[in-house]
């Protein structure tokens, strides 16, 4: 067996999707149009599986101010955050962060991937346990496949599923970190916030929300589901 030979089903598989859907892995935008609208073969098409729904992109602001960056300072960084890569605009983006979640620190990432494999892969060590609800982000999973944490699922937005695990895991004395989403990417549903962050008081458990879809949609000033399901904990001045 080859290397590659592993992959043979799962060619098989993506040829047989392409004989019902050609363009299934060729989709390609020949023009952006807006945040939500690009030309596709010709014709312009509404991209429902966009995350641009605050339309952001196109934002005056936003052009603005990364035409400014990049007359300014050029089109990257060159180095990652930690070596030669912070700029004082960073800093700053984190610092008005801070200020709008009413944290006291904040840290950006380029993407939601990267936050997710950051804080997941170093939060949980050895001898925690991350409770993971199981419709989270493929970015969630692979977060937690890095580190070192033993990781059990519960039942999708399921309060009496993950109960029943923070009762089992109580007598192990271990740290356990629930992980959900605020709105989940693929089902459009919201967690039951306020019922999972009384366990987590309860079972004196941690708690990580992933906010991606969330955060500007939901809650009076956009904090997203927790501000909505008022459960942010240790707001420093809200
Ligand atoms: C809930 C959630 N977390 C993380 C990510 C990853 O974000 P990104 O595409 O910026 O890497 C996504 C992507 O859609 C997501 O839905």
């Amino acid at each position: 067996m080859t290397l590659f030979d592993k992959f043979y089903p799962l060619a098989q598989a993506r040829k047989e999707m392409e004989a019902q859907c050609s363009d299934l892995f060729h989709i390609t935008m020949e023009e952006i149009l807006s945040p939500t609208e690009a030309v596709i073969k010709g014709r312009p098409t509404l991209l429902a599986g966009t995350n641009n729904y605050l339309g952001l992109t196109f934002h005056p602001d936003c052009i603005a101010a990364a035409r400014q960056a990049t007359e300014q300072e050029g089109t990257g960084t060159t180095g990652s955050r930690m070596a030669n890569g912070t700029y004082a605009g960073h800093l700053a983006l984190e610092k008005e962060l801070s200020a709008f979640f009413g944290r006291s620190h904040t840290i950006v990432f380029s993407t939601g991937y990267l936050a997710n494999l950051a804080l997941l892969s170093t939060i949980a060590g050895q001898d925690d346990v991350i409770l993971l609800d199981a419709d989270c982000h493929a970015s969630i999973y692979d977060g937690c496949r890095m580190g070192n944490a033993e990781v059990i699922r519960f039942r999708h937005n399921n309060v009496a599923d993950l109960e029943k695990r923070l009762r089992r895991l109580a007598s192990r004395k271990a740290n356990v970190l629930i992980v959900v989403e605020g709105i989940y990417s693929i089902l459009g549903d919201q967690a039951p916030l306020k019922d999972i962050a009384e366990l987590k008081r309860q079972y004196q458990a941690w708690l990580a929300v992933d906010e991606a879809h969330s955060l500007g949609v939901l809650g009076e000033s956009g904090r997203g589901l927790a501000e909505a399901c008022g459960v942010e904990d240790g707001l420093a001045s809200h």
